[in-house]
């Protein structure tokens, strides 16, 4: 937990994903997709809340000459509920000059709008232009020397280098990530069905950033990709197996629940997670965190349910907490849905890192955290996948 001990890049003396992918019925039958689905909602995450409605304002311009002049940084409200607890929170996106169908990173983060963007006035949670205040400047700094320099700080100038508009926002300002405010925050928001767990909840605002991002001509609809790091990376997972319109994903660092395999003794293991955090997963995960050869898939079928778009598995050597020698196992296993689309797949080595593979699993050394290693990594598997237009768009690819 503490980072000291290093993670096994042995993956022969260790039990490949069980049970198997069924490779064809995933490829040929959309049945397959739905019973999988059904399985991961009936077990680990509760409901996808399909249909819950998503509304958004226009943009505000916050900052009109962002970066210099290379951008502009604006700001909208996105609002999810079908009820009086409807919730809202604030998306803000960069801009680069001049874009038109810009390909775009949408990120879900820990850190609240005004640490992503420091010291740019977006609106902090009590509703005021972001303050030093509000910025933490000594907290931040803390978090960051144990956690990277990038945990908070969004690289908004990396990001333009490459061609891309990068969008932002913090998950806890929509669903709180707290065991006791999460419940009645979920409940409140009502829909058939709810969100059923604070996961699934986060997922979904995934969903609804696109919703409001597809409808800005900047941005390409068929070159939108997410990002997010540890529990987000989670949450961006389970965005990608449900939302076809999510077109890669860039999941770091994201343990148990995430990529690494539910029958992997090491690292977190779920029994640890749900007795911590018994709000990011069902009221029915509990009993398969306790024996979790129970349960009628691994996670390897949560990473085959975004075959065949692109998606990117960051891991750290020291990260031992997050297993990345299960999410090694787990992505080689659904490696083979990628492949049988007629995707590259993933290589059989742990410390081959190929950002041009259609499932790029990264392991770099040091711990939990988001570096400058990380940010290039991510980089050059978008630049990859996205840079460019695909001649067959990754959204009508996905079955
Ligand atoms: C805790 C938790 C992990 C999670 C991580 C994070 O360590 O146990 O499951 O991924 O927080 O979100 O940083």
């Amino acid at each position: 937990m503490l980072g000291l001990n290093y993670a096994s890049l042995d993956t022969d003396n260790k039990p490949a994903a069980t049970p198997p992918i069924d490779v064809t019925a995933l490829i040929s039958d959309p049945a397959e997709r739905v019973r999988l689905k059904g399985l991961l909602e009936e077990t680990l995450y509760g409901s996808w809340p399909e249909g819950l409605p998503v509304s958004f304002s226009d943009w505000r311009i916050i900052v009109p000459d962002y970066l210099e002049g290379r951008g502009t940084l604006e700001e909208m409200d996105i609002t999810i509920g079908a009820d009086a607890g409807a919730r809202t929170f604030q998306l803000v996106a960069a801009f680069p000059n001049g874009a038109v169908q810009a390909p775009v990173v949408i990120a879900q983060t820990f850190g609240s709008n005004c640490a992503t963007f420091p010291e740019q006035p977006v609106t902090s949670l009590d509703g005021d232009p972001c303050t030093i205040r509000d910025f933490g400047k000594f907290a931040g700094m803390i978090i960051s020397a144990v956690f990277g320099e990038y945990i908070a700080e969004a690289p908004v100038d990396l990001y333009f280098d490459a061609g891309f508009a990068y969008a932002s926002f913090h998950a806890s300002d929509f669903i709180p990530d707290d065991k006791d405010e999460a419940g009645p925050a979920l409940e409140g928001l009502g829909g058939d069905p709810n969100p059923g767990s604070v996961l699934m909840a986060w997922a979904y605002a995934f969903s609804a950033a696109v919703t409001a991002l597809e409808a800005d001509e900047r941005l390409d609809n068929e070159r939108m990709a997410i990002l997010g790091h540890s529990r987000h990376g989670k949450a961006a997972l389970l965005a990608a197996a449900w939302d076809p319109r999510i077109d890669a994903v860039i999941s770091h660092q994201s343990g148990f629940g995430g990529a690494a395999l539910s029958r992997s003794p090491s690292g977190e293991r779920l029994d640890r997670m749900v007795k911590s955090y018994p709000h990011w997963l069902a009221p029915s995960a509990a009993a398969y965190a306790a024996d979790p050869a129970r349960l009628p898939f691994d996670q390897h079928h949560l990473l085959a349910l975004i075959a065949p778009r692109p998606l990117f598995l960051g891991n750290a050597r020291r990260d031992v907490w997050s297993d990345p020698n299960s999410s090694y196992r787990a992505a080689i296993a659904a490696s083979k849905v990628w492949k049988a689309y007629g995707e590259t797949g993933l290589k059989d080595d742990i410390t081959h890192f190929d950002p041009a593979a259609d499932i790029a699993y990264f392991l770099r050394p040091g711990g939990h955290s988001i570096v400058d290693d990380d940010i290039e990594a991510f980089l050059a598997f978008l630049s990859a996948h996205l840079g460019t237009k695909p001649e067959l768009p990754n959204r009508m690819r996905a079955p």
